[in-house]
């Protein structure tokens, strides 16, 4: 088939080059030259594993090309709809102003038959909305709302092998020509045995919605767990191994740390929230503003654990944190828990010293205040304590004797519970996790 796919972020782009490889003609589109530049020539804009190779790999076959005009999406079946939703600023809602460009850009190159399909994350009711504005300029295309649960640092695997799809459409024949059109998008390999689940626009809006508000909740939950952990002196590593274990509430997303961060989570319950206010059921999701809160508190607590690890005060004691992406495998820093505590300490007194394998380059344009060593052994040298706050595998496999003869005092501060603290202790140091004894 012929597809576009309009915005090639860390979903457009992952998305365009899946397509291709399953045999499609795509074209992505967006307004960011230099991305598109960059994507034309076969390199990925930014690090995500398993991309470069994926673009390679389709380059090689002619079947995926980019541009920075949404008249290339002329003469596209199939139109992918990528671009982000962000916070507003100074509010819960999302700005849905790339979302309502795009579709107004769009409706002018659309064709009888055409398929236009939603994938960015959306308040309800947008769907039903933009069907109207689609109508209006082309009656003969069909509007699908198609959600997408990909996970940065692992977008080629989620996108390769989703777990399920989930359509949107409208009722009647329009919904079925959209179906039709997905199903043949998404044929074998890909939807072999992966369950389609065929509803209303409304539902699929709300189906992403109330994952990422799930997922986020989870991660709270276990966080609050290790607030009750701290003050009782458990452990909830193995609080979080035992619940676990009951397959009705799972393993997965029950690590306590410094709390969730990143494009989606914290951006998505606000919105979600936002839109309930809207709707008049606002009373529905009060436990959202919990779980934000518990959210937050934990980077306030991290920030107090390493002023007790400094021995009472953070003034020109030398603090190196390990991590700057908002989790690992992944260059992004969108509200990023690290690098919100590395400037708070910063702002009361510490020396701060940031080191990440891949974030670097987009920390400095968040934070431009704060230092930044690309080399983790310079970062290393005569820090007073060391915070572990991104859980990169390199960070995760440090040995602590060798890191020991660097630094200049032994504190290491485990802020995603990844260490062994027996071993850490064995070695001399003084470890603190979240939630363990
Ligand atoms: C999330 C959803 O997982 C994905 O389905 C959706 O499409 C987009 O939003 P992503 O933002 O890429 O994906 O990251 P995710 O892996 O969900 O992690 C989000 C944050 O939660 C990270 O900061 C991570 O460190 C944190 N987290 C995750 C925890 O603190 N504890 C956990 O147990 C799991």
């Amino acid at each position: 088939m012929r597809i576009s796919v309009i915005g090639c972020g860390y979903l457009g782009a992952v998305h365009a080059a899946a397509m291709a490889k399953l045999g499609h003609e795509v074209v992505g589109v967006d307004l960011d030259e230099r991305k598109v530049a960059e994507l034309q020539a076969g390199r990925a804009p930014f690090f995500e594993p398993g991309l470069p190779e994926l673009l390679a790999e389709v380059q090689a076959t002619g079947r995926l090309r980019f541009s920075t005009s949404v008249a290339d999406a002329a003469g596209s079946q199939v139109h992918f709809v990528c671009v982000g939703t962000p916070q507003r600023k100074g509010e819960y809602a999302a700005d849905l102003t790339f979302v309502d460009s795009a579709f107004a850009e769009l409706a002018g190159y659309l064709h009888d038959g055409d398929i236009v399909v939603g994938k960015s994350t959306v308040p309800v009711g947008t769907a039903a909305r933009l069907a109207e504005a689609v109508a209006a300029k082309a009656p003969g295309a069909v509007l699908a709302w198609n959600p997408e649960f990909l996970r940065e640092g692992h977008a080629v695997a989620d996108t390769l092998t989703p777990d399920r799809f989930v359509y949107g459409v409208p009722d009647g024949a329009p919904g079925e020509a959209a179906t039709a059109a997905l199903d043949e998008v998404y044929s074998a390999p890909l939807a072999e045995g992966t369950p389609r689940l065929v509803v209303d626009y409304a539902t699929a809006e709300l189906v992403k919605t109330a994952a990422n508000s799930f997922l986020a909740t989870k991660i709270s939950f276990i966080n609050a767990m290790a607030e009750l952990c701290s003050a009782a002196g458990a452990d909830v590593t193995k609080l979080a191994d035992a619940i676990g274990m009951d397959n009705r509430i799972g393993r997965k997303f029950l690590n306590a740390g410094i709390g969730f961060g990143g494009g989606c989570l914290p951006k998505d319950i606000r919105a979600f929230m936002a839109r309930a206010g809207e709707l008049g059921a606002d009373q529905a999701l009060t436990f959202l503003r919990e779980v934000d809160a518990i959210n937050m508190r934990r980077r306030t607590r991290v920030v107090e654990m390493t002023r007790e690890l400094c021995g009472g005060s953070l003034l020109g004691r030398r603090v190196t944190v390990l991590g700057a992406a908002f989790k690992p495998d992944s260059d992004d820093v969108r509200d990023s828990p690290a690098l919100s505590v590395a400037a708070q300490l910063q702002l009361q007194g510490a020396t701060v010293t940031v080191t990440d394998p891949e974030a670097l380059q987009n920390a400095k344009a968040r934070f431009p205040e704060l230092h930044y060593e690309p080399v983790l052994d310079n970062a290393l040298d005569g820090a007073y304590a060391l915070l572990l706050l991104t859980e990169w595998k390199q960070y995760r496999n440090l040995d602590a004797a060798a890191v020991g003869a660097q630094v200049a005092e032994k504190n290491i501060l485990d802020g995603r519970n990844v260490l062994d603290p027996a071993a850490w202790r064995a070695a001399g140091w003084n470890y603190k996790g979240i939630g363990r004894p």
